[in-house]
C-alpha cells in the first residue's frame, strides 16, 4: 500500500490565464461516446472556443470536428502543440487519463479530465504536484455537482434549512449494466464495479456538502463469478466478474458528519439517485447525483409530507465545470471541481475497497478545500465580464 500524504492545493497563477479577453481555446482529446455531450455544450458556451478535436483514432477526431463545427482535428500531440489551446479537455478512457493529463501539463496547458482523475492515488497525486510546479490548473468530473439541483441543495443547507447537517444516506442498487450494455466486461473489471463507476457521483456530492472524509469502512460481496451479456450482438456470452458488486460503506467526515452508502449491482429492484442529508431540524433529499437538474425536497420534524423546492440555476450539462474553471483562471480565484477533490474521492474509493478486504477502518489522508457554492444566476451561456 502506498503512503498517502496531503496534497498542497494548487495556487491560482495569473501568468497562466487564458490569453486575451476572448473565449479560452480548448482542445478535446478523446472523441468517443461522452464527447458528444461535451462538444454539444462547449461549442455553445461563449467563454470557451473548441479549436481542435483529437483522438488516437483520426477518423473519430475528424468526424466529431465536422459534426460540431470545430475548425481543426488531429492527434493528441497536435492538440498539445496547438498555440491557440489554453485548456485540454481529457475525455479518453480511464486507463489513459494519467498519461494524457501529464502530457498536457508538460505542454503548459490547464486540464479538465473526465472521472476518475487517474486509476490510482499515487498517479493522481503526482499529476497534481506536476501541475502545481507548472503553474497550471487541474479540474475533474463529475461537474454534476455544479448543476442547479445540487447547488440548490448546497445553498439551502448553507442557509440553515435543515439545521446542523449530521448524517447522509445514499442508495444505488439495481441488477447491473450487463443487462443493457452490449460490451459490459470493463464495468466488472478492476477500477470499475458499482463503487468506482458510479461512486464518484455520490461521493462528490457528499464532498461538496461535507468537505473531506477522514476514514471509511466497508463490506463487499461478489456473489457471481460470472455474468451473461443481456443485449446486443454478443447477448448470451458469459464473462468473469472481478470486483465486488455489492459495497456497503460507512464514512466519517472531518466536520463530524457520518454517511451510510450503498453501491449494489446485486439487486433485482432498481433504486438510484437517492441521497438524503439529515440535520438537526430536517431531512433534505438531494436530486440524482448523476444529473444536473432535479427538485430538492425537505421534510421537517412533524411534517406529513415533503416540501418540494424547484432547483434554481443552470443545468447546462457536461462542460459546466470547464466554464467555471476558465472563469476562475481569469479571475485568479479557485475553481470548484478541483483535481484535489477528485483525488480525495478516488482515495475514498480505494480505501473503501481496502476496507472491504481488511475488515478494518481505513484512513483517508488527502484533503481539499470545499468549493464555494454557485449563485442561482450563474450561467455558462452568458459570457462572463
Ligand atoms: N459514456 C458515458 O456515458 C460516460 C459518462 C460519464 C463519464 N464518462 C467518462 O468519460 C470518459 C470517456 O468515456 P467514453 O464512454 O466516451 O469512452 P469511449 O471509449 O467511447 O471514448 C474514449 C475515446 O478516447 C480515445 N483515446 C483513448 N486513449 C487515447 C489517447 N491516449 N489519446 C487520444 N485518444 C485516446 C479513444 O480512441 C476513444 O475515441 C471515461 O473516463 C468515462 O468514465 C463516460
Amino acid at each position: 500500500m502506498s503512503t498517502v500524504r496531503p496534497v498542497t492545493p494548487v495556487t491560482p497563477v495569473r501568468r497562466q490565464q487564458p490569453a486575451g479577453h476572448g473565449p479560452a481555446g480548448v482542445a478535446v482529446i478523446g472523441c468517443g461516446n461522452i464527447s458528444r455531450q461535451y462538444l454539444a455544450n462547449l461549442t455553445r458556451f461563449p467563454d470557451v472556443a473548441v479549436v481542435i478535436c483529437a483522438d488516437v483514432d483520426p477518423g473519430r477526431a475528424k468526424a466529431q470536428a465536422a459534426a460540431y463545427g470545430v475548425p481543426e482535428w488531429g492527434s493528441a500531440g497536435d492538440a498539445l502543440a496547438h498555440p491557440g489551446v489554453q485548456l485540454i479537455v481529457n475525455l479518453t478512457v480511464p486507463a489513459a487519463h494519467a498519461e494524457v493529463t501529464g502530457a498536457a501539463i508538460a505542454a503548459g496547458k490547464h486540464v479538465w479530465s473526465e472521472k476518475p482523475l487517474t486509476l490510482d492515488v499515487g498517479a493522481g497525486r503526482a499529476l497534481l504536484r506536476q501541475a502545481e510546479a507548472a503553474g497550471v490548473r487541474v479540474g475533474c468530473a463529475p461537474d454534476t455537482v455544479l448543476g442547479a439541483g445540487l447547488q440548490t441543495a448546497r445553498r439551502l443547507i448553507d442557509s440553515g434549512a435543515i439545521g446542523t447537517p449530521l448524517t447522509a444516506l445514499s442508495l444505488l442498487q439495481g441488477p447491473g449494466p450487463q443487462s443493457w450494455h452490449p460490451d459490459p466486461e470493463f464495468l466488472f473489471a478492476p477500477g470499475a464495479g458499482p463503487l468506482f463507476d458510479l461512486g464518484p457521483y455520490y461521493l462528490s456530492v457528499l464532498a461538496t456538502l461535507f468537505g473531506p472524509a477522514r476514514r471509511v469502512a466497508a463490506v463487499g460481496r461478489r456473489p457471481d463469478e460470472s455474468r451473461v451479456i443481456g443485449s446486443g450482438p454478443r447477448a448470451g456470452t458469459a464473462f468473469g466478474v472481478a470486483v465486488s458488486t455489492y459495497v456497503a460503506a460507512l464514512a466519517e467526515y472531518d466536520a463530524g458528519q457520518a454517511a451510510s452508502l450503498l453501491f449494489s449491482w446485486d439487486s433485482p429492484l432498481t433504486r438510484a439517485g437517492f441521497v438524503e442529508i439529515t440535520g438537526t431540524e430536517a431531512t433534505l433529499a438531494v436530486p440524482d447525483p448523476n444529473r444536473f437538474d432535479g427538485d430538492v425536497r425537505v421534510r421537517r420534524a412533524g411534517d406529513d409530507d415533503w416540501t418540494v423546492l424547484p432547483a434554481e440555476g443552470a443545468a447546462a450539462g457536461r462542460g459546466t465545470g470547464v466554464v467555471d474553471m476558465v472563469r476562475a483562471i481569469r479571475a485568479g480565484t479557485r475553481h470548484r471541481a478541483t483535481g484535489e477533490m477528485a483525488l480525495h474521492v478516488l482515495e475514498m474509493m480505494t480505501a473503501i475497497e481496502r476496507s472491504a478486504a481488511s475488515a478494518a477502518f481505513e484512513p483517508v489522508a488527502t484533503r481539499f478545500e470545499a468549493p464555494a457554492p454557485l449563485g442561482p444566476q450563474w450561467d455558462p451561456y452568458v459570457a462572463a465580464d
